[in-house]
């Protein structure tokens, strides 16, 4: 039974929001295509997801000298070590998140942050640094304003780039992306974009294997 995690990285309710479209396509799509896999929902605007702060600072600290934590501390720290016990629960990881400011909403960082941890999901050797997450796959879903891929503002791109770089180091080498772009430029073809990237989030549903 494969255990699908899909993460909603965007405020915005899923009809107002091509990239939330986008993965709720792909969801129905994947389910379709594999009826025994189980989906569950992350939701990074309404779950509660730490930020590393003073109090997560200070109650790592405490933790490593085996002294007491705060209640703010210990709260914090025991949602932070769910979010990356969840993460390693699941065998796909679906993340649906919009472009903004050339990177991702502040809340998909905070979850990047929670889920990237020394000594569960990657790990410092003598040869370097080595991811710990295995046979794990990810799904990248993003809806952009402007048109980066194939244009010299590629460069510029620090979403999908930054979120793969990261899955990649935590050692996720199966990562498909599904990419709308263009959607602000012309508000007469956005949806022809959002259908376009809607189909190819479909095949790569139905493709990717339990
Ligand atoms: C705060 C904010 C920042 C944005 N920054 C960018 C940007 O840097 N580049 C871009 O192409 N589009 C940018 N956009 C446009 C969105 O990427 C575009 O509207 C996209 O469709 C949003 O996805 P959604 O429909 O899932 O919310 C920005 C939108 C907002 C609200």
């Amino acid at each position: 039974m494969t255990k699908v995690l899909y993460i909603k990285g965007n405020p915005k309710g899923t009809e107002q929001s091509y990239s939330l479209r986008l993965g709720q396509d792909f969801i129905a799509a994947y389910q379709a295509a594999h009826p025994d896999a189980v989906v569950s929902e992350l939701d990074l605007y309404e779950d509660h997801i730490p930020l590393i702060d003073a109090d997560v600072m200070t109650g790592w600290g405490k933790l490593a000298a085996q002294s007491e934590l705060s209640h703010h501390e210990a709260s914090k720290v025991q949602r932070l070590g769910e979010l990356v016990d969840q993460f390693l629960a699941h065998d796909i990881i679906v993340i649906a998140a919009p472009m903004w400011n050339f990177g991702y909403p502040p809340m998909v960082k905070a979850y990047i942050d929670a889920v990237s941890v020394a000594g569960k999901t990657f790990t410092y050797t003598e040869k370097g640094p080595v991811g710990l997450v295995k046979d794990k796959k990810a799904v990248i879903i993003e809806a952009r304003g402007g048109q980066y891929s194939g244009t010299p503002a590629s460069a510029v791109v620090h979403s999908q780039t930054h979120l793969s770089a990261v899955l990649g180091f935590l050692g996720i080498t199966e990562i498909s992306t599904v990419l709308a772009e263009g959607l602000n430029l012309d508000p007469s073809k956005a949806e022809d974009i959002y259908a376009a990237a809607s189909s190819r989030g479909k095949q790569i549903a139905a493709s990717l294997g339990a």
